[in-house]
């Protein structure tokens, strides 16, 4: 029997700020191709830099990260290298505006992408943006004439260009009304279906996490205190930390199933 290693494994990633500021304490965690992952837990736990850690935006001070199997070069990797991983690891993050230049038309912006990652035969502006919703008008647009859920749509086309393996999205949601932010989710889950990416979902709503993925990390402090199926860690939290997060939930009308 072959064992086929997960898409994404990483070991013991640890991360220390100037300051000693231990940010990031032995997080380990796998993710199958085309699976979804939540990362939870409360402000200052350390998911962003885990991500960010991911995605090569922070090199680890400790730990490996492997995809399909093969170690990411560190942060001081060349162009070359950082150009590699950023064709199978994509990141999103919450706000949209700070990654689109405000003076570029979007489509301007998604042929420059294409020519980057030699993608210009194989795709178009417009492809990419009827992919994720949006009207083929917007590609004549700037930034700034657009609502914050399709800014967030032109950051995920713009993230599918290097046709990824994997995003990485960072509170991708959160700034979005709630009927746009299900749109949004609804729209990852359709290119989850279509295009068998994987997603590792850095969020502090439980009710995003729970409606997009199927594996969950709670953070504390830098720490992974309780991992499991969503599903199971949603209603029968394990740990104490879980059962205060969950009971800090302020949406009304949701509550963990076992209610
Ligand atoms: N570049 C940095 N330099 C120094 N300390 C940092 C840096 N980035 C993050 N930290 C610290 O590391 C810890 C974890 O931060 P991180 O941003 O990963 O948390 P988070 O879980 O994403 O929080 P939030 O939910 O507020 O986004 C915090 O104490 C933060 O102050
Ligand atoms: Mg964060």
């Amino acid at each position: 029997m072959t064992l086929v290693p997960p898409m994404l494994e990483a070991a013991g990633l640890r991360k220390v700020f100037a300051g000693d500021r231990v940010a990031v304490d032995d997080v380990s965690l796998t993710l199958a191709a085309g699976g979804s992952l939540a990362v939870v837990g409360e402000s200052g736990s350390g998911k962003t830099t885990v991500a960010r850690m991911l995605v090569g935006l922070e090199s680890p001070t400790a730990g490996t990260i492997t995809l399909d199997g093969e170690p990411l070069a560190g942060g001081s990797a060349g162009r070359g290298d950082r150009l590699r991983r950023a064709r199978r690891i994509q990141m999103v993050f919450q706000d949209p505006y700070a990654s689109l230049d405000p003076r570029q038309r979007v489509g301007d912006g998604l042929a420059e992408l294409l020519r980057l990652h030699d993608q210009e035969d194989h795709h178009h502006p417009v492809a990419l943006l009827e992919q994720v919703g949006l009207d083929a008008r917007t590609a004549a647009a700037r930034p700034d004439a657009l609502s914050g859920g399709q800014r967030q749509r032109v950051a995920i086309a713009r993230a599918l260009v290097s046709r990824p393996k994997l995003l990485v999205l960072d509170e991708a949601v959160s700034a979005l009304d709630v009927s746009i932010q299900a749109q949004v989710l609804n729209l990852l889950a359709d290119l989850r279906t279509d295009l068998g990416i994987g997603y590792l979902f850095v969020t502090h709503d439980l009710a995003v996490a729970q409606q997009v993925t199927e594996e969950m990390i709670v953070m504390h402090r830098g720490r992974i205190v309780e991992q499991g199926t969503t599903d199971r860690v949603l209603t029968d939290p394990g740990h104490d930390y879980t059962r205060n997060l969950l009971a800090a939930v302020p949406r009304q009308g949701w509550r963990p199933a076992r209610q």
